[in-house]
């Protein structure tokens, strides 16, 4: 067990200068973001999240988070288990709205838009912010059908033609066309665990999203399956901005170019994946590094 109590996360001096490089608060960003060493801020944020916090019940799982997702960018999200980083990612496509009890407070924007604005219709909002899962979940339906599936209930087109190439385009940029492109009528779920993995990814690509979340989308991958998809998310990025939820060191250090460390509900630091890992300015992201927990 750990000696930490969620109030002292944070209180371990930083060398001089670390805390909020490059953030300081504005009218807009009225709150000290005090808890978080390292730049919160991306160069060209796409998505911006300030002063998150997140109840289940009484139960506060989400500690005053404030973090940018940059333009094009794969940033990782990393900590121990329970310390909130699926329940953060949830929140930036308003998935925490399915959860009874869950209530999120602070404000995160999409571009120009508040997304927790009462008028935003979150139908809309959860196909410019897809969502991959830990488990494959193809629908009971044909590969055709599942990346269809999108695109028809946002009312993409109605043409046949345009739908067979949204379906084609797709698959392409999910790198699985090759494999299925002679069985697209086969059933989504009768594909290996990688393939139905990457039919998620062509389904959440289908409907033209900004970003792609991910929640440990390898874990129940083998490792070619994963190397696979690692890949591909490396190839997505050129279009797409993802943030990726991973319990794999290894994998945030691959396929990531800034990491964000979270602990007991806070983010104790964010910087570019290659200094988290080799040079971590917080103790307790050094201590999760080298494996001291976790
Ligand atoms: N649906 C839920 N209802 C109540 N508590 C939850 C729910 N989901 C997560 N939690 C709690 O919130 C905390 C963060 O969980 P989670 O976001 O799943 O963490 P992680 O993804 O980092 O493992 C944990 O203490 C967990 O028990
Ligand atoms: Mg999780």
């Amino acid at each position: 067990m750990l000696n930490v109590t969620p109030n002292s996360v944070g209180s371990v001096a930083p060398p001089a200068g670390v805390v909020g490089v490059g953030f300081s608060p504005t009218a807009d960003d009225s709150r000290v973001i005090s808890g978080t060493v390292g730049d919160i801020k991306a160069a060209d944020p796409r998505m911006t999240a300030r002063n998150v916090d997140v109840y289940y019940g009484d139960k506060q799982a989400i500690k005053d988070v404030s973090l940018d997702i940059g333009k094009n960018e794969v940033i990782a999200m990393i900590g121990p288990s329970g310390c909130g980083k699926s329940t953060f990612l949830r929140c930036l496509n308003r998935m925490n709205d399915t959860i009874d009890g869950c209530r999120v407070e602070g404000r995160i924007m999409l571009d120009d838009q508040d997304i927790y604005d009462r008028k935003m219709d979150v139908v809309p909002l959860r196909a410019q912010v897809g969502m991959v899962f830990q488990k494959p979940n193809p629908f009971p339906k044909s590969i055709y059908d599942n990346v269809a599936y999108g695109p028809r209930i946002h009312g993409l087109t109605d043409n046949k033609q345009e739908l067979d190439e949204i379906v084609e385009q797709s698959l392409i940029k999910a790198g699985l066309w090759d494999e299925v492109k002679d069985r697209l009528d086969s059933s989504g779920t009768g594909l290996s665990g990688g393939q139905q993995q990457r039919l998620c990814i062509a389904r959440t690509i289908a409907v033209a999203p900004e970003v792609i979340l991910m929640d440990e989308p390898c874990s129940a991958l083998d490792p070619i399956a994963t190397a696979r998809v690692e890949e591909l998310i490396d190839e997505l990025r050129e279009q797409y901005t993802i943030a990726i939820v991973t319990h794999s060191m290894q994998q945030a250090a691959r396929v990531s170019q800034r990491t964000a460390y979270f602990h007991l509900g806070e983010l104790v630091e964010v910087g570019k994946t290659d200094d988290i890992f080799t040079n971590p300015s917080h103790r307790l992201t050094e201590d999760y590094i080298t494996g001291r927990f976790g």
